[in-house]
């Protein structure tokens, strides 16, 4: 038996990561922070090799990690979860601060914090696994981490073909479907009403799209 659903078991909480290579800064959303060791403090990022950030962190050797909070203004997953750091630099509109090792980030809805310099990585095919040494971290406030499956069942997130617990979407019956060009949110319905906005990223009903089946 392989019974996919058990996979959404697995709980975790949200994170962005970025990293800057000389002027450039990159960042994106990961489900897959973790604390590998506590002496020395080491954590992991499973990253998926297209992303700009991957490289932008391989090439840098170092990364930043806030833990996203409920608070977060889902402007900044819409952002740095369904956009290219390749086609625009992602905190521009966005306050942002530099750790010590110059990285960017952002405080607002963040509630912990961390900086890594790279110490091991490893190939997994789609994705890196990269491991870091924290070498700064500190608790931002203590609002509650969201977790992935809160992002999912209260705020009814969406996660793109990036993000390793990616599964498709299993077809049922054929409704019409509205798409927000912005996070990618999908809304099911015959009509999508004037005054919808979209749950993830704020988008009013002019940023949708009718998908074409
Ligand atoms: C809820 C959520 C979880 C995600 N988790 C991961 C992850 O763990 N690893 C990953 O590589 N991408 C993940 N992604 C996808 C990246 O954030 C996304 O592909 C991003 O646009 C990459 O940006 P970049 O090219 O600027 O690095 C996730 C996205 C969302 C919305």
């Amino acid at each position: 038996m392989l019974d996919k659903k058990a996979l959404y078991q697995i709980s975790s909480g949200l994170y962005l990561v970025s990293s800057h290579q000389n002027e450039h800064r990159a960042g994106c959303i990961i489900n897959t922070f973790l604390q590998v060791t506590s002496n020395p403090i080491q954590v992991s990022i499973t990253i998926n090799k297209e992303n700009d950030t991957t490289q932008t962190i391989l090439n840098s050797r170092a990364f930043h990690v806030t833990a996203l909070s409920e608070q977060v203004d889902m402007n900044v997953i819409a952002t740095f979860g369904f956009q290219s750091s390749k086609e625009k630099d992602k905190f521009e509109g966005f306050d942002s601060q530099q750790d010590t090792l110059d990285n960017p980030y952002i405080e607002a809805g963040m509630n912990a914090s961390f900086t890594c310099k790279v110490v091991n990585t490893l190939d997994v095919g789609s994705h890196m696994i990269i491991v870091g040494e924290v070498i700064d971290c500190e608790v931002l406030n203590h609002e509650k981490s969201m977790t992935y499956d809160y992002y999912h069942s209260v705020k009814k997130g969406t996660s793109p073909k990036n993000a390793p617990t990616y599964q498709e979407e299993v077809k049922e019956e054929a409704k019409t479907k509205w798409r927000c060009k912005v996070c990618g949110y999908i809304y099911e319905g015959d009509e999508l009403p004037e005054d919808f906005i979209c749950p993830i990223c704020g988008q009013p009903a002019s940023a949708f799209e009718k998908v074409e089946s």
